[in-house]
């Protein structure tokens, strides 16, 4: 499925997140305009690549995703991962890939958030440290541009679907937790808080030694988070695909 020439390297932006919270669905959605086509558990990553128009202001993915579309386009590769636990390292690695990443998209199911919400949360630990970590490196030299985060609360469309702004703040104090359960690790492997050296620093998400975590602490490493509810199944992505658009 892969239509990438390997002699073009066009800007990129990942689908990431847990299983069945829509990742592929979406990539279907924007592709082919088609939201009811049945999706099967990703074990693969696959690329497609999309078009957005750059003058008129963005318009639809409707409108965008034809190539005869009236102005000027840019294209870019979308890219949909595997959500599965025993999948995520070539999720993880596209992360620290020298393809020009221009955004990352966290999709996750809005409607069984409560379930999920420890599994949820450590997967965005992960990528977020991935992201803060990634703007640590090469201090010297040029730093790496910014990759911006978009929190897709899809399942809107399901009564019990949290909106974005309980998602955020669920999600907020949950990284908190998981910070601080992390960082007794450290303190158990023989290492106070006070005294954790760079090293032990790193492994830090966020504002270092901050109490409660918020996403607004990311700005620091040049990582913005958006938290935006959608619905793939109602083809209720616009606010997403601007997101997207705003970036490549
Ligand atoms: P993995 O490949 O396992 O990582 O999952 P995924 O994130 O790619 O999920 P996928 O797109 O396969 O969707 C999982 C299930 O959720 C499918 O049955 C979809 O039809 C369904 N689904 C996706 N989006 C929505 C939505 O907005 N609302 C509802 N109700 N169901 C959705
Ligand atoms: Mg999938």
């Amino acid at each position: 499925i892969s239509s990438a020439t390997p002699y073009t390297n066009l800007p990129s932006i990942l689908l990431i997140g847990p299983p069945g919270a829509g990742k592929t669905s979406l990539l279907t959605l924007l592709e082919r305009g088609d939201n009811a086509v049945p999706t099967h558990t990703s074990q693969i990553t696959q690329s497609v690549e999309l078009t957005v128009s750059t003058d008129g202001g963005i318009q639809s993915f409707r409108d965008a995703a034809r190539d005869d579309a009236p102005g000027s386009h840019k294209k870019f590769m979308l890219v949909d991962t595997p959500g599965h636990g025993k999948l995520r390292e070539s999720a993880m690695a596209k992360i620290n890939a020298n393809d020009p990443l221009k955004g990352v998209v966290f999709v996750l199911d809005a409607s069984a958030l409560d379930e999920n919400l420890q599994a949820t949360a450590n997967y965005l630990f992960d990528v977020l440290l991935a992201l803060q970590k990634r703007m640590g490196v090469g201090k010297t030299s040029k730093a790496p541009h910014a990759v911006h985060l978009l929190l897709a609360a899809n399942k809107a469309d399901l009564f019990t679907a949290l909106p974005a702004s309980l998602v955020k703040s669920n999600l907020e104090a949950e990284l908190g937790r998981i910070r601080q359960s992390r960082s007794k690790g450290l303190k158990a492997s023989g290492v106070a808080v006070g005294e954790m050296d760079d090293e032990d620093n790193e492994d830090w998400l966020g504002e270092y030694g901050a109490e409660k975590f918020a996403f607004s602490q990311m700005r620091e490493f040049d990582v913005e988070v958006d938290v935006v509810g959608g619905s793939v199944l109602e083809g209720k992505v616009d606010k997403w695909w601007d997101w997207i658009s705003e970036r490549v």
